[in-house]
């Protein structure tokens, strides 16, 4: 089967992939959450697999199914989960795409039985997740990084800032503002950003288009 891939641009190239929300635990039964499918990481890993590479999945709680004996697909709930699982394989991938949502925070303390109401307000103390792109480009030898950055204002600086701070080779910008775009739909409208401040404006379309259209981004610069 693998003579079958040579020729295809990521034949031999080990790739790295971040998908979905990821469930921060509040008690045995509640978590914090966001709405992210898993879409467009998963359309990513199936396009890299049909371009040749050999892919690993890291994916967050979603109801999404793959069968490719390409994908060796992963299944965490946590940040701190898609951390482990992503520096365990980090050294020896050729690129690094992070598409998850990963929540930002999580409960500092989780209680071991489920919570029970009282009279009045609850507040939960919150604490910072490991930034897991972040942590990859702290780590980045040889590999191509890419990030994606969701921004509501401020899109094109916000996403250079973030591909600058991350120590990233690219940044996918997406634009929730334009139509169909973002989390839950079908469809996404991107920005592509390199290190060298190259910038490509895509439009509208399916999140399988989408990832064919980063997916020739990236694979002219690594083979330049
Ligand atoms: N990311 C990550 N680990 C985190 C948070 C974010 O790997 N704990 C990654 C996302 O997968 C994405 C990129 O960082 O590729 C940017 O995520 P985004 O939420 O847009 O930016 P943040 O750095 O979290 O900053 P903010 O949410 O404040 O805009
Ligand atoms: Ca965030």
């Amino acid at each position: 089967e693998a003579h079958l891939r040579k020729g295809l641009p990521l034949s031999g190239k080990k790739v790295l992939i971040t998908a979905g929300p990821t469930q921060e635990a509040i008690d045995p039964v509640r978590f914090l959450g966001n709405r992210s499918t898993g879409t467009m990481g998963f359309e990513l890993a199936k396009r890299a697999a049909n371009l040749g590479a050999e892919v690993v999945l890291v994916a967050g709680p979603t109801s999404l199914k793959l069968e490719n004996s390409q994908i060796e697909l992963i299944r965490v709930t946590s940040a701190q989960e898609m951390y482990e699982a992503c520096h365990a394989h980090y050294a020896k991938m050729d690129v690094a795409i992070c598409a998850a949502a990963v929540a930002d925070y999580r409960p500092k303390y989780v209680a071991q039985e489920k919570m029970k109401k009282k009279d009045g307000e609850l507040s939960i103390e919150l604490e910072r997740t490991p930034d897991i792109l972040f942590s990859l480009g702290q780590n980045k030898k040889k590999q191509f990084l890419v990030g994606f950055a969701l921004e509501t204002e401020n899109e094109l600086e916000n996403a250079k800032g973030k591909l600058q701070r991350k120590n990233l080779d690219a940044i996918v910008l997406n634009s929730l503002k334009d139509s169909g775009a973002g989390f839950g739909g079908g469809t996404n409208k991107i920005t592509f950003i390199d290190k060298n401040s190259e910038i490509k404006t895509f439009d509208v379309k399916e999140k399988s288009e989408v990832a064919s259209d980063i997916w020739k981004e990236i694979i002219s610069r690594i083979h330049a």
